[in-house]
């Protein structure tokens, strides 16, 4: 049978939290991309989240809270969290933070880990399906493990069974396109640790510079869900590329594009990145399906949502089955 779409009216908010209180499971549209929610503080509802995506166990899953007093009861909040909450909450920032000692939480969300990442999504249906479930919710992306990820409520649907996923609610195209920045606070260091839909230039506004995953200390937990090979359409993908073959697919960016291609989508003929971000993940499942032999990107600029961007491209790009 396959996953219902409802839309997001009062009756579906309260039928979408009546199957989170039972411990399954609701696509849920947020500005990033679509979310395959489930009640944080069940194990039973958890351990379902990681079933559906195939997901491994040790790749620790996004928390979702309606506002800052929410995070409060879950984490400890020093005054850097609480002023980046101040500044980005609602919206596509998630902070990695401690674990209270009462925080209930499933461990097996966090991976067993001592921290949690916590993120508000600035989406009224997500906001809405959180405050009507009365507890903090547990969403990665609503995607197969490795997969691309959606930005539609079909996307969600096509993806997962009825037994998977009790129904998905519509709210339209995801406008930012591209998942959460993720920001670990350990100590007095700040690291980046998944870029994403708020530019690192933004948050270094509150920070200071951002600590990169790599070069930080030793001792702080990084972002374990850091698989090279990540958010993979079937076909090959070839980057920065500057010419096509006749059996290739491109995906454009900016006002000239190389001619010749099988089929070419421009992810923003104004070589706007928001808008190149928006369009990601639905062009390159568009060219997925397009019967190209491979699908070749052009080059993309790597200031403000250029780094998400060439991140999702990167690991799109990164021989299958590599792990980092
Ligand atoms: O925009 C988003 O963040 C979307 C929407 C649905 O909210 N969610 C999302 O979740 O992208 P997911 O599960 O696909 O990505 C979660 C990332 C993984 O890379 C995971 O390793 C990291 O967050 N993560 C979760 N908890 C963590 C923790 N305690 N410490 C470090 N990294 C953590
Ligand atoms: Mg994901």
């Amino acid at each position: 049978m396959t996953v219902p779409i409802n839309p997001p009216v009062d009756e579906t908010i309260a039928q979408a939290a009546a199957a989170l209180k039972g411990g399954f499971l609701v696509g849920m549209p947020t500005e990033t991309v679509y979310g395959l929610a489930g009640d944080a503080t069940s194990d039973v509802a958890v351990a379902r989240i990681f079933a559906a995506k195939g997901r491994p166990r040790f790749n620790p899953l996004i928390i979702h809270v309606a506002d800052a007093d929410e995070a409060a009861a879950l984490a400890e909040v020093s005054p850097r969290a609480a002023a980046l909450m101040a500044r980005f909450w609602p919206g596509p920032l998630t902070l990695v933070l401690p674990r209270r000692a009462d925080c209930p939480i499933s461990l097996l969300a966090s991976a067993g880990l001592d921290t949690v990442a916590l993120r508000c999504p600035d989406h009224a249906v997500a906001r809405a399906l959180i405050r009507a479930a009365g507890r903090p919710l547990a969403a990665p992306s609503a995607n197969p493990s490795g997969r691309l990820s959606p930005t539609c409520a079909a996307d969600v649907a096509e993806a997962f069974t009825r037994d998977q996923v009790a129904l998905v609610i519509d709210g339209g195209a995801a406008p930012v396109g591209v998942e959460s920045t993720i920001v670990g606070l350990f100590g007095d260091g700040a690291v980046m640790l998944r870029p994403g839909g708020l530019p690192r230039a933004a948050i270094e506004t509150v920070t200071g510079p951002l600590q990169d995953a790599g070069h930080a200390d030793a001792d702080a937990p990084q972002s374990p869900g850091r698989l090279l090979s990540h958010y993979a359409p079937r076909l090959p993908v070839r980057l920065n590329a500057t010419s096509v073959a006749p059996d290739e697919a491109l995906l454009g960016f900016g006002g000239s594009l190389p001619a010749g291609a099988l089929v070419s989508l421009n992810l923003s003929p104004a070589g706007d990145l928001a808008e190149a971000a928006a369009h990601l993940f639905a062009m390159l499942r568009q060219l997925d399906r397009s019967g190209a032999k491979g699908i070749a990107v052009m080059p993309i600029p790597g200031d403000g949502l250029g780094e998400a961007i060439r991140d999702r491209l990167g690991r799109a790009a990164a021989p299958r089955g590599a792990a980092a």
